[in-house]
Formats: C-alpha cells, sequence, structure tokens
C-alpha cells in the first residue's frame, strides 16, 4: 500500500555553473560603444559580463556547467534519465544542444531536447521535468540554461548591447519519495502572450534567407510589463502553496536588471538581503541567469537544506514564470 502521506517529488540534488573566461567590464565596453560604466551601473545594476571564446558554445558550456551539476550531486552520466537544455542560441537548428552536452557528458542512457522559451527557458524547462518526473517516466532530469547572447548583440544598438552576457548553469532534479512538507519542487507556474512577441525578439533565424538575426528590444516596454507580470507569476505561486511572503527564505529572480529585480522584492515585500543578485558579474545571461544565481547561492551557503525558494522569470515572447522549491 503507499503512504499516502508521502509524494514523488524532483529534488534539487545538485547545481554547477561556467562562466566564458573572458571579463568585460562596462569601462571595456565604452571602449567600443558610446556608454559608461555610470549609465549602465545607475539603469541596470550591471558592472561586467562574460563573452564567450569561438568554443565556448552553448552546448560546450552546458555540457561543463551540466557535468558540475552531476558531480555535486556524485551521479554518474550514465544514470542520468533525460537532459532539458533551455536556449535560444543553439549550437545549431538541429540536433538539439542537449543532445550535443549528452554526447559530451557521456550520459548514454539519457534522452534530451532544447526548450525556446528565451529568457524563461529555465522556469519551463523545470516545469516539464517536474511533470516528467512525477509522472514516473524518468528517475533524473538534468536541467540546463546556456546562452551566447554575445553572437546575437547588435553593437551598433548601445540600448541593448550592454544588457546581456554568455554563461551556463545546471542543476539535477532528482525523484524521491518525501513527506509533504519535504524537499522537492512544489509548483512550477507558466505565462506566455504571443501578442507581445514585438518588443524583445531576434530579427532573423536559419530559417530566414540572409538573416542570422541580432537582438531588438523595446526596453521602456520591456520594463513597463516586467514587474507587473512578474509579481502576478509570484503571487500565484505563493497562492497555490497557500504561502505568503513571510514563509520565503530566498528570492532568486531572472537577473536581467537590478531595477526589475527590486522592483519585484519590493512589490512582494521582501527585503533585499533575501533577494539573489548576481546580475553584476555576469548582466543578463537569459536562461542560464537563474541556476547561476541559485548555484552561486548554494555554493556560499546561503540558500541551505530546508528553505523556500521563490524563482521567476520573464523573456521574449513574452514568456514569464515562477517556480517553488523546497531545498
Ligand atoms: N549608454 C548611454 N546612454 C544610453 C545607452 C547606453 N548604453 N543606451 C541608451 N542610452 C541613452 C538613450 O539614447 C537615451 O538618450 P536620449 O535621451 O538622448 O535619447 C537615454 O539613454 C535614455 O534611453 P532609454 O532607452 O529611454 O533608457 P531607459 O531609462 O529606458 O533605460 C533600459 C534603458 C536600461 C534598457 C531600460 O529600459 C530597461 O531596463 N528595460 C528593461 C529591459 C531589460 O532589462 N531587458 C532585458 C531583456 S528582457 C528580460 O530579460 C526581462
Amino acid at each position: 500500500m503507499p503512504d499516502k502521506n508521502r509524494l514523488r517529488r524532483a529534488v534539487l540534488t545538485g547545481t554547477g555553473t561556467y562562466l566564458p573566461e573572458k571579463i568585460v567590464t562596462n569601462a571595456d565596453m565604452a571602449l567600443q560603444v558610446d556608454t559608461s560604466d555610470d549609465w549602465i551601473t545607475e539603469r541596470t545594476g550591471i558592472k561586467q559580463r562574460h563573452f564567450a571564446a569561438p568554443h565556448e558554445t552553448a552546448a560546450f558550456m552546458g555540457a561543463e556547467a551540466g557535468r558540475r551539476a552531476l558531480e555535486a550531486a556524485g551521479m554518474a552520466p550514465e544514470q542520468l534519465g533525460a537532459i532539458i537544455v533551455g536556449t535560444s542560441t543553439p549550437d545549431q537548428a538541429f540536433p538539439s544542444t542537449a543532445v550535443h552536452v549528452q554526447a559530451a557528458l557521456g550520459a548514454t542512457n539519457a534522452y534530451g531536447f532544447d526548450i525556446a522559451a528565451a529568457c524563461s527557458g529555465f522556469i519551463f524547462g523545470l516545469s516539464v521535468a517536474d511533470a516528467m518526473i512525477r509522472s514516473g517516466q524518468v528517475e533524473s532530469v538534468l536541467v540546463i540554461g546556456s546562452e551566447v547572447y554575445s553572437r546575437i548583440l547588435n553593437f551598433a544598438d548601445r540600448g541593448t548591447c550592454v544588457l546581456f552576457g554568455d554563461g551556463a548553469g545546471a542543476v539535477l532534479l532528482q525523484a524521491r519519495d518525501v513527506e509533504k512538507d519535504g524537499a522537492g519542487l512544489l509548483s512550477t507556474h507558466l505565462h506566455s502572450d504571443g501578442r507581445l512577441a514585438e518588443i524583445l525578439y531576434v530579427d532573423g533565424a536559419v530559417g530566414q534567407p540572409d538573416k542570422p538575426g541580432h537582438l531588438v528590444m523595446n526596453g521602456r516596454e520591456v520594463f513597463r510589463h516586467a514587474v507587473t507580470l512578474l509579481s502576478g507569476a509570484v503571487n500565484e505561486a505563493l497562492a497555490a502553496n497557500s504561502l505568503t511572503a513571510a514563509d520565503i527564505d530566498w528570492l532568486v529572480p531572472h537577473q536581467a536588471n537590478k531595477r526589475i529585480i527590486d522592483g519585484v522584492g519590493k512589490k512582494l515585500g521582501l527585503p533585499p538581503e533575501r533577494v539573489v543578485v548576481t546580475v553584476d558579474k555576469h548582466a543578463n545571461t537569459s536562461a542560464a541567469s537563474i541556476p547561476l544565481a541559485l548555484a552561486a547561492a548554494v555554493a556560499d551557503g546561503r540558500i541551505k537544506p530546508g528553505q523556500i525558494v521563490l524563482l521567476e522569470a520573464l523573456g521574449g515572447g513574452l514568456t514569464w514564470g515562477s517556480a517553488l522549491l523546497r531545498l
């Protein structure tokens, strides 16, 4: 007889990151673009970003982050069930970045696929992985966000090129039978609104003639929607779990912009010391930003076992969502 007090949940058992070696400070950016450290810092909180070398592709960085997450959990690659990569800068149109990661890791018994939800890719990936684990389809999923936005930035547009960076972050989720108030993903909440596609997009793709594509953004419009939509998704996660902001130990938001992060934290009534901020160190790394921030706060001991962590992201689509997790 199954124990009714125990649930099958996706439990986070390891995190890993990879950031390219090359660091580009705001002062470095000002050498090639008409901008300044003051402007970037004041508007975004960004101080530096990492830019990938030619060999540092989404698959390469994703595999490195994934390898570190597996090592942290003590899992051999061939034990892994599935790999999901959130990316909007894949190595190729196909095959997926995830199968390149699979080959690099030697995860011979896994299957892999990519998620295209721009900056929300990690949250969307977590949600799919959660459903796969809860349904009993797999025992473990590596969820990775890996991005090389430096390859799609328009360096003639100072309003966007200073905002983004490259990197990868990964988490390992494993099926566990836990008590109702035990560890694991508690819920995920996903949204999109294609009517807002034109405020943040890439103006090309491999499917379009002679148009590899550059990122285009109406920053003011994105900002206007971001705090409202993200606050909605965060409140949805709290309501679904009968929790209030006081129950949240950490908010780990998508690291796009310090002003958006502060806006959501303030609306939630969460003190800044319970919000994890890493955007100063790596700028907006899109789908990689949440696992990068989460891994940093786990590694330095801020996030501890048993604590409740709220994740949120918004990106091109628009897509947005939240996830609630007990470590
Ligand atoms: N350096 C110096 N000046 C600049 C720069 C720059 N890098 N970029 C723009 N400016 C100038 C503009 O030309 C303009 O000058 P003008 O007044 O002489 O015309 C002035 O600064 C103000 O420009 P705005 O675009 O109105 O600046 P704003 O205050 O809106 O800040 C920003 C721009 C930072 C992009 C802001 O709109 C924002 O934070 N938007 C949110 C977008 C975001 O974070 N997107 C990330 C992707 S989506 C996501 O991940 C959530």
